[in-house]
């Protein structure tokens, strides 16, 4: 049913400074919260494209401490790393600069003081987190929205286990924006955020009742990706759609797409953290290769209507035929994945065995209500389209 608008809540505490130099109001904004910093990063793309330095400039009156080489895929090790170091040395804030996993990652480091058990627990009970070290984030890659919104996914190899944490605690106090931090992101990552930031559209916008206001915000961010990914795919100095893709990524994923409508049940992200937590594969690729396949195994007389509308008014299809419209537009949607060099099929990724596939289901179906999706699953249905994924 279209045309819903539910009752809801929506708060976003945190300040938003966007564009190009944006930064240079980051260390008034610090000062509020005292002087010393915990300054988190990846794995050196900062150092190389100069923006470590830039910081460090603009941290000399703050006394700075580093956990750097958080990896893609952030792991509760590097969390508990990052909390070891915040009590050390009495850490006020903490700074994070990078991609989404080094936001997830510092989020849940400001969290750890003031829990005395394993960082662990906080990522699988969300209740026993009760403070939280003021978080200020630098975004360098367009995708995930963790600048923008209080979940921080976690990975822990030794149990296989990826898991999404949200608290409101946990949203930056102030994120910079500015998109020439993303002119150097590969065109694998480039492609790869951008899948995820219309996942996250996905997952919010395949549902049973929507709010047609949020419905055109949904489709406007398909329509911004679907154009400027590929330009900053195959110019990744175009700042324009770097900047397009930047506040897409904001705003596709804080909540903002589904004021009104119903509550998704993030079928993909379901699915796809159980494949990074077997396989350590880039999120956005294992939502690429799902979707279609998962699109097609749900087309039904209920789900065409909304995936036709998806066709037509994000890719412009114009058949009258429901059915067909919805069939077209996954075509066209594989077909855009495929421009911007995404993988197909789980092989793509280096996923060659069928092994895990149940455990991956049971887990899957019981980290997320899939049994309450837009066309509920249960986990041989989840089996059978990680099969089809093969
Ligand atoms: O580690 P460094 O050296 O910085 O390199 C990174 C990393 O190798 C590189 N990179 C980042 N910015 C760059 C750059 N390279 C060149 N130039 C730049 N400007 O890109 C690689 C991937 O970085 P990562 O942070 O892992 O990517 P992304 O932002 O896609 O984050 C993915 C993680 O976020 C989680 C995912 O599951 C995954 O763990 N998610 C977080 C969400 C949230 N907080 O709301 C929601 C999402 O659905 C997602 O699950
Ligand atoms: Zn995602």
């Amino acid at each position: 049913m279209f045309d819903t608008v539910n009752n809801f809540t929506f708060h976003t505490p945190t300040k938003v400074l966007f564009g190009k130099d944006a930064i240079a109001g980051l260390p008034a904004e610090m000062a509020q919260c005292g002087r010393r910093v915990l300054l988190v990063y990846g794995g050196g793309s900062i150092k190389k494209t100069g923006l470590y330095d830039t910081v460090r400039n603009l941290l000399k009156d703050f006394e700075v401490y580093e956990l750097s080489g958080v990896e893609p895929n952030p792991r509760i090790t590097s969390v508990r790393e990052g909390g070891r170091l915040c009590r050390e040395h009495n850490i006020d804030m903490v700074l994070a600069v990078g991609g989404g996993s080094v936001l997830d990652c510092s989020k849940v480091i400001c969290d750890t003081p003031f829990y005395e058990g394993d960082p662990w627990d906080l990522v699988v009970d969300s209740s026993k987190i009760t403070k939280a070290l003021p978080l200020f984030t630098v975004l360098t890659l367009a995708a995930t929205g963790s600048e923008f919104d209080s979940a921080a996914v976690i990975t822990n190899f030794d149990t296989n286990e990826k898991i999404g944490v949200l608290h409101p605690l946990n949203f930056p106090r102030v994120s910079v924006l500015d998109p020439s931090y993303t002119l150097t992101v590969s065109k694998k990552q480039t492609a790869a955020g951008s899948a995820d930031i219309m996942s996250h559209i996905f997952e919010q916008y395949f549902v049973d009742g929507s709010c047609m206001v949020t419905e055109g915000l949904c489709e406007s961010v398909l329509r911004t990706v679907i154009k400027f990914a590929k330009i900053a795919y195959d110019d990744g100095s175009n700042y324009t759609a770097r900047a397009n893709l930047m506040w897409a990524s904001s705003l596709a994923c804080n909540g903002i797409c589904q004021l009104g409508s119903d509550v998704g049940a993030w079928v993909c992200h379901a699915i796809e953290h159980e494949l990074s937590a077997y396989y350590d594969i880039t999120h956005g690729e294992g939502l690429a290769l799902l979707t279609p396949v998962l699109m097609r195994y749900t087309l039904n007389d209920k789900t065409a209507e909304r995936y036709a509308s998806f066709a037509r008014n994000v890719f412009g299809i114009d058949k009258a035929d429901k059915v067909e419209a919805a069939k077209a537009g996954i075509e066209a949607l594989e077909q855009f994945f495929a421009s911007i060099g995404l993988p197909k099929t789980l092989r793509d990724v280096g996923i060659t065995e069928k092994t895990h596939f149940k455990a991956m289901a049971e887990h899957a179906c019981k980290c997320f209500p899939l049994d309450q999706a837009f066309v509920p699953l249960n986990p041989e249905q989840v089996v059978e389209i990680l099969e089809l994924s093969f």
